[in-house]
Parts: structure tokens; C-alpha cells; sequence
């Protein structure tokens, strides 16, 4: 089979590939040098709409209406701008091995490409009950949420079971994502996690008793502090009952498992130094290997403002990652450099009418302010964290954009408090002033 060369190949076709294709483009490559490789069928698109608008049940959100980059307000990448620019796109190709030291990669098609630069933007993928061998876990309809496939495969089961029930398995970003879509889709939902309160990897107990009130009063159903260890399927193979380790046992006609991601970094295993589950990486997205850079999900990059290296499993970043690589890639050629990445964490989610953002580290101490009673009309609260008598992270639901953009300058800004209460009493006024 022929062998195709590029002068950079952009490996994955999500979120930082797209935005890495438009920094490309901007900073003028030229056709025919630049490839993304990508196992989807489908040019890059705005992964955050799978879990929100795709699903709906009226109105849905459909390509090309999500290419990016619209999702940050730009410039929606149709398949013919990249045949404009000469980009190629080889979509439906999933890589299967890499070799860094002769830069090469091999399709399971077996073709060979070729590439004097190489992007790694292989995101993530999720992690299965199969993979811990949970009794039951391959019966039809216990579904997961990563690409437009599952997507499209999970509505044609809420269609196939309508008004069914739904079990959320996880109480992370997807449990909650999907647990108000299933209902939106007037499914019977009830969802299981094991901690003690929803998100735990950013909620405070005060923050998830908020969203937890809320799911209530929509009919949603949450058990804690347990999981799932079995699952009991029909004759067609299809789930019938969710088994809880606390011995209850639920009615499912359709599962939904969000229990976490993992970055995909496993072809570049013993070629390339990796850090925190992910693919180590300068403050350019440069990795160990000459020419490889890292970018999105399987980046472990330095995060100047914390003076610490970590992997950000979220769109913003994968957006700013792939553009502050292709700058430094092109840069580096002309001889020149671009500032260092200076990244202020910042993550989202939207369901129903609820809608937060978080800026910057959620350590120390915290202040909880506002209104936070799920069933006040319009609710609006928020959260500083604090450390070393400096607010480091904010957290606002149902803020107005001026007011997110007022946590995310104080995120950035850490202004010192001289007590806590303060912070209470003032609240969202605090940010705002500064
Ligand atoms: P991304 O996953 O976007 O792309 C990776 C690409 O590589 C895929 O196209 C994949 O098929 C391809 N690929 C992988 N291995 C390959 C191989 N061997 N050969 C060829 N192709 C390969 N974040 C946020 O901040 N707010 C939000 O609301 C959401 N919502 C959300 C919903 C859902 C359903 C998911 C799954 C995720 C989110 N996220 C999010 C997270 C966010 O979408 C995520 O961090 C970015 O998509 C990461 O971008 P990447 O480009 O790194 O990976
Ligand atoms: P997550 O890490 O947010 O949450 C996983 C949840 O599952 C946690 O509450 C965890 O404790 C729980 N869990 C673990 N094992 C379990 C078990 N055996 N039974 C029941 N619960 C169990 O991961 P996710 O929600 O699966 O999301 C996957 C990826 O998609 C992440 O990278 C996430 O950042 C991304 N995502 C982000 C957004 C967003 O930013 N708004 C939305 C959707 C997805």
C-alpha cells in the first residue's frame, strides 16, 4: 500500500485537532501539508453538545450545526474549508501503531503515513464496568458517552425504550449531564454514585446539595454511597435490573455509565515520557520525542500559575493546548518564540435551565454565598476557595456573563481576604469590584 508523507499530521480529529487546523490555517500552512487522522467519520466537532443538545428530545442540536469552532464563538469548520485550505482530512482511519523513532503510522487498514511533525490529540476514552469485570456489564443498552457514534446509538435506544427507565451509573460530568437529558426525554432516571455527594472532584458537600435538590424536584431519583456489581439481562440480551453492592436492585431498561476517562496514550507506551496518566509536555506542548508535541485530554503540561504539571480533561483547554502548539510549531521554524502557556483552569456544564462555571483551584478553604435553594425560581449562588489567605477558585451558578467573567479575574488575580466572612457577607460583590 502507498505511503502518504505530510509535513504535520495531527493525530485524533476532535476538539484540539479542529483548533489546532484553524491556528494552521491562520499562521498561513500551505496546501498539502498538514493531515488530521481521526477514527471518527465526521470532521471535527464540539464534543460538549453530545451530552447536552444532540439529546434532546425536540430541537436537537445535529452536524453540521457543531463543527467547531463555533462552540468559542468563532468560525464553523465545514468539511470544504478544509479542502479550501488543502487540509486533509482522513476521517474512518483509526491508527494502530506508532513509531516515533522512524515517524510513521499504520492504520488498521495498514496504510502508512508519514509525518515530519506529529500532533498527539488522541483525547480520551472511557473507562467500562467491563474493564473491572462487573457480573452482566456486556448486556444490550448499558451505553457510554465519548464520540458521535454512542450518541446516535443511545438515542436509538431512548426511541426503542420510551418512557422507559434510565440508571446513571456515575455522579461525575456525564452522570449529571445525562441524568437531566434522560429526563428532559421523560425517562423514569435514577442515579447511583458511591460518594457521599455528586462531583466530588470539584463539588463542595454545600455546592452538590444545590444540584442534588434540584434533580429531586425534577423526579429524579439519587442513591448514594454505593455501585453497581451486576447487571441481569433478558432473553434478547437486553438489561433488565441494575444490582447495588448495598443489596437493592433496580428496574432498567436502559443504563447510562459515566465512571470516569482515560487518556488514549497506550500506542505511544515506552516511546515518549509520561507524567500523571498523561503525555509529558513543555509549556509549548512540546513532549520528550523531537517534533512530537501532546495536546487536549493526554497532555500533562506545566500550570505556570500553580507552578505545578497536570492534565485538564476540558474543551477550554483542549482549544488553548492546540493553539499554543501549532504557535510554538510555527514559531520555532521562522526562529522565533511565543510566550509561555498560561493556563487559568476553567470548566462548565449546562442541564436543565441550570447553568455554572469554575475558574482556577479548588483548594482550601471555602465560602459558600447566595441563594442556593433549589427551588427558588431563580437561584444564583457561588463558592471561593481559599488558600493562604488568597481566593484561588470561584465557582458561580447561574451567573450573567459579566459575572463569570468577574470569578474568572479573581481566579486569575488570587486577591488577598482578611477574613472569610467577608467573603460571605459580599459574596458575588467581591468579584465584581475587583
Ligand atoms: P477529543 O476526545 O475531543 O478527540 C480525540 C479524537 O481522537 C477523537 O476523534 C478520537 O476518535 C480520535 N482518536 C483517538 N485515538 C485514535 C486513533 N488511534 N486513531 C485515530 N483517531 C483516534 N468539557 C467541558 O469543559 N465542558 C463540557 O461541557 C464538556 N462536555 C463533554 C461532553 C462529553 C459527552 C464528553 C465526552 C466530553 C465533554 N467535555 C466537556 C470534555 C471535552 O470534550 C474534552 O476535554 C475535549 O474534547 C478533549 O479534546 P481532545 O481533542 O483532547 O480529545
Ligand atoms: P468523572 O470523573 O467526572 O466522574 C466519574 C464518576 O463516577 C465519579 O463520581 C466517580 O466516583 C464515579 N464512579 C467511579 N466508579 C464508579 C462505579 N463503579 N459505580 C458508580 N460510580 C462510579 O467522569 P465522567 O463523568 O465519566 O466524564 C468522562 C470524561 O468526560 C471526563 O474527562 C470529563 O471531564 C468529560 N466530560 C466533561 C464534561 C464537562 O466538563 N461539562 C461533561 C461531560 C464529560
Amino acid at each position: 500500500m502507498a505511503e502518504k508523507h505530510f509535513k504535520y499530521v495531527i493525530l485524533g480529529g476532535g476538539v484540539s485537532a479542529g483548533y489546532a487546523a484553524r491556528e494552521f490555517a491562520k499562521q498561513g500552512v500551505k496546501p498539502g501539508e498538514l493531515a488530521i487522522i481521526s477514527k471518527e467519520a465526521v470532521a471535527p466537532y464540539e464534543r460538549p453538545a453530545l451530552s447536552k443538545a444532540y439529546l434532546f428530545p425536540e430541537g436537537a442540536a445535529r452536524l453540521p450545526g457543531f463543527h467547531v469552532c463555533v462552540g468559542s464563538g468563532g468560525e464553523r469548520l465545514l468539511p470544504e474549508w478544509y479542502k479550501e485550505k488543502g487540509i486533509e482530512l482522513i476521517l474512518g482511519t483509526e491508527i494502530v501503531k506508532a513509531d516515533l523513532a522512524s515517524k510513521t503510522l499504520i492504520s488498521a487498514a495498514g496504510e502508512t503515513f508519514k509525518y515530519h511533525i506529529l500532533i498527539i490529540a488522541t483525547g480520551s476514552t472511557v473507562i467500562r464496568l467491563t474493564d473491572f469485570r462487573v457480573e452482566g456489564a456486556d448486556a444490550k443498552n448499558i451505553l457510554y458517552l465519548r464520540e458521535i457514534d454512542d450518541a446516535d446509538k443511545l438515542i436509538d435506544v431512548i426511541k426503542a425504550k420510551k418512557n422507559g427507565k434510565a440508571v446513571i451509573v456515575g455522579g461525575g460530568y456525564i452522570g449529571l449531564e445525562l441524568s437531566a437529558v434522560m429526563k428532559i426525554n421523560n425517562l423514569d432516571v435514577c442515579m447511583v454514585y458511591p460518594e457521599p455527594w455528586c462531583m466530588p472532584r470539584l463539588f463542595t458537600a454545600g455546592i452538590a446539595a444545590f444540584y442534588e435538590g434540584y434533580y429531586a424536584n425534577k423526579g429524579i431519583k439519587i442513591i448514594k454511597g454505593t455501585v453497581a456489581v451486576g447487571f441481569t439481562s433478558d432473553a434478547n440480551g437486553e438489561v433488565k435490573e441494575v444490582k447495588l453492592k448495598d443489596g437493592r436492585v433496580l428496574e432498567a431498561d436502559i443504563v447510562v455509565v459515566g465512571v470516569g476517562g482515560r487518556p488514549l496514550t497506550t500506542l505511544f507506551k515506552g516511546q515518549v515520557e509520561e507524567e500523571k496518566g498523561g503525555i509529558k509536555t513543555d509549556e509549548f506542548f512540546k513532549t520528550s520525542v523531537p517534533d512530537v508535541y501532546a495536546v487536549g485530554d493526554v497532555a500533562t503540561f506545566p500550570l505556570k500559575l500553580y507552578n505545578e504539571i497536570r492534565r485538564v480533561e476540558h474543551v477550554d483547554h483542549a482549544r488553548k493546548s492546540a493553539e499554543q502548539a501549532v504557535k510554538a510549531i510555527k514559531a520555532s521554524e521562522e526562529g522565533k518564540s511565543v510566550e509561555e502557556y498560561d493556563y487559568l483552569p476553567y470548566f462548565y456544564s449546562r442541564a436543565f435551565d441550570l447553568s455554572w462555571q469554575f475558574y482556577g483551584d479548588n483548594v482550601g478553604e471555602t465560602v459558600l454565598f447566595g441563594d442556593n435553594n433549589p427551588a427558588s425560581p431563580k437561584a444564583k449562588f457561588g463558592t471561593y476557595w481559599i488558600k493562604d489567605g488568597k481566593v484561588v477558585g470561584a465557582f458561580l451558578e447561574g451567573g450573567t456573563p459579566e459575572e463569570n467573567t468577574a470569578i474568572a479575574k479573581v481566579a486569575r488575580l488570587q486577591p488577598a481576604v482578611e477574613n472569610l466572612d467577608q467573603l460571605t457577607n459580599e459574596g458575588l460583590t467581591f468579584a465584581c469590584k475587583i
